[in-house]
């Protein structure tokens, strides 16, 4: 097989002294004289080949230096041990094949907009922020399953294809399905139901689809969600599988990634936190919360540290200009240039949320008890908080059908979110299932459907219903939490959103 004549970068270490052929991509190339420094990339990381001239021969030093970035290669050399170089490793170069020519390949070391990138999505992916994020969520999803399976569940693969609503008629896809509209499921939750009355224990893991009009940097219209369904759990047994069930993950990124949460600058001591026991709030306790002093109080310091930011950044921006205008290399320039802008870039997010602070500051102070939380209200009590909070027992009148009326207490439901901390917001959705039949019919018809429509879900309470219950977590929040991302359309290769399904 072609592959096995080659040897991976993330295995140099079992190389060392020894002769090796890498296959790969030209990151970047910096020729000096005589000789080349050349970084390749071949999809497991990124190793210096340091090629002398006259180890090979003139023409192909030449052609080598002229290598368009991206280009495809072979590189034989052998392999030492040098810390400085990316991965700790670099080839002392015997000898180069050139595969695949890359002339003029758009995405160059200078900062790109983010339209831009996004339209160039199919090359994007090799960059390094973005090859790190992908090796995250890789490590994320791997763990998600490894958790489920190793605690007694059983994975049951939900339809994609629905006839019935789970999260609101608002943000349901149509589907012809042979002349009858149907559609994309927004949950599996409702069939993980019914198998959670088979198998005790299950989860589901798969994309779900959410006609979302609104462009927020959490919201995707195709998202992939693991949703695990426990019968006879209650309220207290869920919120210990969700700590768990998160920490486990972030510990597992942390053990397989740290490299790449260095590289890509994430705050590690932030994850080194996340352990049980998350904090416990009541919605009700939130909404005191976002009405305090205290909220108060932190939004305007909030806002003071980031206009103490916008200024340092504009100090910054000066001094590069400066020293722009003295520097003599183009490779100088360029990164000059590049850091200038990634400050532009900077300078921009502060002035919007300079510009939203004091909106965010009078929703919370206005907030009335009966609304569901907004982002912003989320953002607020997890940035006051450094580790995870659950928010239990919402407004029954904001939540969905299927969540249980609290028994003693009619107006709120035995749900919760969990808000990761540092102002991410909400990762998980979840609650107890409303488990008697005639609760849960007047529910459904008080939401506007057809019980016929819901039959096979209501025969769930008529044979054997039990108390149970589950939640669903967001793949894409999640990696975008830990990775430290702005938006969680660089948390999945190919995003979806309203004004993206191209490429
Ligand atoms: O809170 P949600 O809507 O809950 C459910 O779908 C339940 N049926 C889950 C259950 O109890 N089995 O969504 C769960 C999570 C959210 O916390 C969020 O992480 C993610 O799914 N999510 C989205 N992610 C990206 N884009 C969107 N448009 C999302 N909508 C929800």
């Amino acid at each position: 097989m072609l592959e096995k004549q080659f040897t991976k970068i993330d295995n140099l270490k079992n190389h060392i002294g020894t002769e090796v052929t890498l296959a790969g991509w030209l990151y970047r190339n910096r020729p000096s004289g005589k000789v080349q420094f050349l970084i390749l990339r071949d999809g497991s990381g990124l190793c210096q080949c340091v090629i002398e001239s006259g180890k090979i021969s003139e023409a192909l030093f030449e052609a080598v230096k002229s290598l368009g970035q991206e280009a495809s290669l072979t590189i034989t050399g052998i392999v030492r041990e040098e810390p400085r170089s990316p991965g700790g490793h670099e080839l002392a170069v015997t000898s180069v094949k050139i595969i695949g020519e890359s002339k003029d390949y758009p995405i160059t070391p200078k900062e790109h907009g983010v339209d831009f990138l996004m339209k160039n999505r199919h090359l994007h992916l090799r960059s390094q922020l973005e090859w790190c994020i992908g090796k995250i969520r890789h490590t994320i999803i791997n763990s998600v399953r490894t958790f489920f399976n190793d605690n007694g569940f059983t994975l049951v693969d939900t339809p994609i294809f629905t006839t019935i609503a789970g999260e609101g008629e608002q943000t349901l896809f149509e589907v012809d399905y042979f002349g009858r509209t149907l559609h994309l499921a927004q949950t599996g939750q409702l069939y993980l139901e019914s198998a959670a009355m088979s198998y005790g224990k299950a989860y589901c893991f798969g994309p779900t689809f959410r006609a979302e009009k609104s462009k927020t940097r959490r919201h995707l219209t195709e998202f992939w969600m693991v949703e695990p369904e426990v019968a006879y759990i209650d309220l207290h047994g869920l919120l210990e599988l969700g700590e768990n069930f998160v920490s486990f993950v972030v510990e597992q990124v942390l053990k397989n990634n740290r490299t790449q949460l260095e590289e890509i600058g994430a705050d590690i001591a932030a994850l080194e936190k996340i352990k049980p026991p998350f904090n416990r709030l009541t919605y009700t306790e939130a909404v005191d919360i976002l009405t305090s002093k205290a909220a108060a109080d932190f939004l305007a310091n909030q806002l003071e540290s980031f206009k103490s930011e916008k200024a340092a950044i504009i100090n910054k921006i000066a001094a590069l200009e400066a020293e722009n205008a003295n520097a003599k290399k183009q490779w100088q320039i360029n990164k000059i240039a590049a850091d200038i802008n990634e400050l532009k870039n900077q300078a921009d997010e502060l002035d919007v949320k300079i510009e939203n602070n004091p909106k965010h500051a009078q929703l919370a102070a206005n907030f009335k008890w009966g609304k569901d939380l907004g982002g912003s209200d989320e953002t607020i009590i997890s940035l006051m908080h450094e580790k995870p909070v659950f928010v239990t027992h919402y407004p029954k009148a904001a939540k969905a059908f299927y969540m249980k009326t609290d028994r003693t207490n009619d107006n709120v439901v035995e749900n919760f979110d969990l808000l990761a901390p540092q102002g991410f917001g909400e990762i998980i959705g979840g609650s107890v299932r409303e488990d008697d039949y005639d609760m849960l019919v007047h529910r459904v018809k008080e939401e506007g459907y057809a019980p016929e429509s819901y039959s096979w879900y209501l025969d769930l309470r008529k044979y054997g219903t039990v108390p149970h219950g589950g939640f669903g977590l967001g793949i894409e929040r999640t990696v975008a939490w830990i990775t430290g991302s702005k938006h969680i359309r660089q948390c999945i290769a190919f995003p979806r959103m309203m004004d993206k399904v191209e490429i």
